[in-house]
Order: structure tokens, then sequence, then C-alpha cells
């Protein structure tokens, strides 16, 4: 199948290799020229295990290219498109502007048949007017909504071998018409079993931010159980492995700390409410704002704590900064708890070292402010205090006697609750963690 994909980013340029790594003819467009070139180079332009690999071995095949110029798109038989909408700027509504430019750049070039698939994370009602402004260009033409469940870390794993996949079809013979190419163009993933799930417009836009408002939810949710242990001195991983063995409430995103970043989680749920606001219901996402405040807090918390194990200060104090991308396997920065920690910090006049093993290039373009350091030892040189921010595994794997012997002060504070409090009390540590006693 030839195919087009329409914005190389975290979720475009995975897709693109992945759909030529299915056997498809892939075209992957971007307006960022230095992307493609990349991209053309067979180099991954962010951080993603096993995108590098893929790359390659697609690029080899000669399935795959990239391009800035929207007309070599034309003759793909389905156009992805997969570019970001951010947050907007002062508001909590999603900004647009680039699936609009995406779909002004694709018309032109539709022929009658083609499919046009919405991968981008977008306000339910988008989907339709998108579908309207096609069908005004080429009547022959389909939009299907198809939301995309990936995660960074896990990126082309999860493209693969997706856990669902999902349409939203017009009525009538023309979306069973673009179902039927969908299938083929997913024929490997639905061979496997994959569950597919076939829906109206809405349900489909709306499947992507409820997965992602629930996600954000359950995370939340144990980050205020983590708040009431730290009122009454209990332990919340415990509490989260205990209430996670039933099966109905689960374990996984059950892990307290210092909460949720990145690109989606913290814009999709602002943009859910802005929407419900448009829609006249708002009163039913009035929990995501409580949401959103539990999971800022926590970087508030993070931060006191790190000041009561200072003796109450951080003023002239180093602080030591483990982790930079809002995850690990990751080089993500936006809204990353740990830079926004880091930065707090030193506004509050703390010399902050930050270390993270692949998002510092992209931390220091927007701190430029903090100082960096490229291993954790060199962070933690004379630091009073380590925070850690970000549970890389080189940072879940120190060993406490001998990065012990780097500090000025052996004073830890733990913001993902992934390292163990006894042996690091045990190697004379001051060890305190979010929701832990
Ligand atoms: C998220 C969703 O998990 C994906 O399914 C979705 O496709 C994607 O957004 C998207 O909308 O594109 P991602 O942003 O890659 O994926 O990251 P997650 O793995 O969901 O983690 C989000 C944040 O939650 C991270 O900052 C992580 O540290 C935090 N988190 C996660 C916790 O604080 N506790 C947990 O138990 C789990």
């Amino acid at each position: 199948m030839r195919i087009s994909v329409i914005g190389c980013g975290y979720l475009g340029a995975v897709h693109a290799a992945c759909m030529a790594q299915l056997g498809h003819d892939v075209v992957g467009l971007d307006v960022d020229e230095a992307k493609i070139a990349r991209l053309t180079r067979a180099e991954a332009p962010f951080f993603e295990p096993g995108l590098p690999e893929l790359l390659q071995e697609s690029m080899a095949t000669g399935r795959l290219r990239f391009t800035s110029d929207p007309a070599e798109v034309a003759g793909a038989r389905v156009h992805f498109v997969c570019v970001g909408t951010p947050q907007k700027r002062g508001e909590h509504a999603a900004d647009l502007r680039y699936v609009e430019a995406a779909v002004q750049a694709l018309l032109p070039h539709l022929a009658p048949g083609d499919v046009v698939v919405g991968k981008s994370t977008v306000p339910v009602g988008t989907a339709e007017v998108i579908a309207e402004q096609v069908a005004a260009v080429q009547p022959e033409a389909t939009v299907v909504w198809n939301p995309e469940f990936l995660r960074e870390g896990f990126a082309v794993q999860d493209t693969l071998h997706p856990d669902r996949i999902v349409y939203g079809l017009p009525p009538g013979p023309a979306g069973e018409r673009a179902r039927a190419l969908l299938d083929e163009v997913y024929a490997t993933p639905l061979a496997d079993g994959t569950p597919q799930v076939v829906t109206d417009y809405a349900t489909a836009q709306l499947v992507k931010v409820a997965a992602n408002s629930f996600l954000a939810t359950k995370i939340s949710f144990i980050n205020a159980m983590a708040e009431l242990c730290e009122a009454t001195g209990a332990d919340v991983t415990q509490l989260a492995d205990a209430i996670g063995h039933d099966e109905r409430i689960g374990r996984r995103f059950l892990n307290a700390g210092l909460g949720f970043g990145g690109g989606c989680l913290p814009k999709d749920i602002r943009a859910f409410m802005a929407r419900a606001g448009e829609l006249g219901v708002d009163q039913a996402l009035s929990f995501l704002r409580e949401v959103d405040s539990i999971n800022m807090r926590r970087r508030v918390r993070m931060v006191d704590l790190a000041r009561e194990v200072c003796q109450g200060s951080i003023v002239g104090r180093r602080v030591a900064v483990l982790g930079a991308a809002f995850k690990p396997d990751s080089d993500d920065i936006r809204d990353s708890p740990a830079l926004s920690v880091a930065a707090q910090m030193g506004l509050q006049g703390a010399t902050v070292v930050v270390t993270d093993p692949q998002a510092l290039e992209n931390a220091e373009r927007v701190w430029p402010d903090l100082t960096y350091a490229a291993t954790a030892y060199e962070a933690a040189k004379d630091a009073d205090v380590v925070v850690l921010a970000t549970e890389w595994k080189q940072y879940r794997e120190l060993d406490p006697v001998e990065f012990g012997a780097v500090v000025a002060g052996k004073r830890i504070v733990d913001g993902r609750n992934v390292l163990d409090p006894a042996q690091w009390r045990a190697a004379g540590w001051v060890y305190r963690a979010l929701g832990r006693p």
C-alpha cells in the first residue's frame, strides 16, 4: 500500500518507519527541513529505543523516504495525519494550527478513493470539520479517525503490536470502503489478533482523550493517597501494592511520586476540559481540574522536601537533580516534572546541577540558566542534596556507598519511589520520598 505520513515527530516518524516495516511504501512529510535531512540519513531526530535500527532497516528496503515537498504525497492511497496538537499559549485549549496546515497541504493532492486518517489527538468535533473540508475538495475521498496510543520509550513496539486498533468511520459505503483499505494497512497486527473497535467519529476522538484522562486520574489518585500517607506516616508504595492486587484496580500506573508530565497527559486533560466547556458539559470533567492540581502540588512538595532535608533552606545549597526528561527512555522534556523542580529550586536560590542520559541538549536549550553535567557522579560532586526526579535505570541502580563518597552531604529525595530506603539509610544517607515515612 502506498502511504503518506504527515508530521514526522514522536508519532509520525515512528509510524512511518513501522508502516514500511509492515511492507508498505511510505513517504513521510514534514515542514522541518533539518528533521527531514536527518531522517533521510536514517537518523532518528529524537531518542526512541529501537527507532534508529528500524529506520536503517526500512530505508534499506527502499520503501521509506522523507520529504518536505507536499506534492510528494500524491499517489499515496492512505494519508496519516500525525502532527502535534500542543496546548495554546495562555489557554487550556488545544492549538490546532498544525492539523489545519497539514490538511491544507494535503487537500490539493487528494485523489478519488484516498483515505485521510487522523491520528493526532484532537478536540472532539475536529474529524467532522476535516471531513467537510476534504469533501469540498475531493468528494470521493474519506476521512477516518484512528487514534494512536503509543507510549514514548515503547513507541516502536506499541506501533507494531498495538493493544487495540480504533477506527472512527463515517456512516455508509464510503466508511466501509475506507475500513477495508485500513484493514489492509493493519493486516499484520489484525492477523496477530489485535482487538479492533469500530465507532463513529465522535467516539473515536473521545476514546483517546478518555484513555489519557483515565491514566492521569490513576496517577493523581495515588499521589493524593501519597498526601494522606505523608500526613499519617503511612507508606504509599505498600498501599499501592496492596490495592493493586485487586484486579479491578491493578498495580500499573499506581506509582506515586513526582507525577505526570510530557507532551500528552497534561495538555490532553486541559484540552478535554476546555472542549467540555464549549460543549456545555464542563461539570462532567471538573474532576480533571483536581487531577491537574494534585499533579502540580507534587512538584511543590518535592522542593519542600529538599528544603526540609537541608535544615529549612536551599539558598546557596548545591542540589544535584537526577533526570531532566519527563520519563525514562525518552529525551522529551515537554512539561517535565524533573525540570520544573530543578528550575524552581534554582529560582529559590539553590545552585542546581542537572544530569540526564539523553535529554541534556533539549534541557539546555529551554533552561539555559541551569547547570548541566554528563553523569550522576559529576552532577552530585559536592552536592548538599540529591533529588531523583526521573527514574532512569542508571539512577535506580546507583550504589549508595560509592555515590556517597562524592557528595558533600548524604541527603537524597527520591521523587519516584524507586530506591530502597533501608539500603540508602544503612549507607548513612538521609532518605526522604514522596508519600513514604
Ligand atoms: C501517554 C499514554 O500513556 C499513551 O498511551 C498515549 O498514547 C500518549 O500519552 C499520547 O497521548 O501520545 P506518554 O506521554 O509517552 O504516553 O507517557 P506515559 O508512560 O503515559 O507517562 C506519562 C507521565 O506519567 C510520565 O511523566 C510518568 O513519569 C508519569 N507516571 C506514569 C507516573 O507518575 N506514575 C505512573 O505510575 C505512571
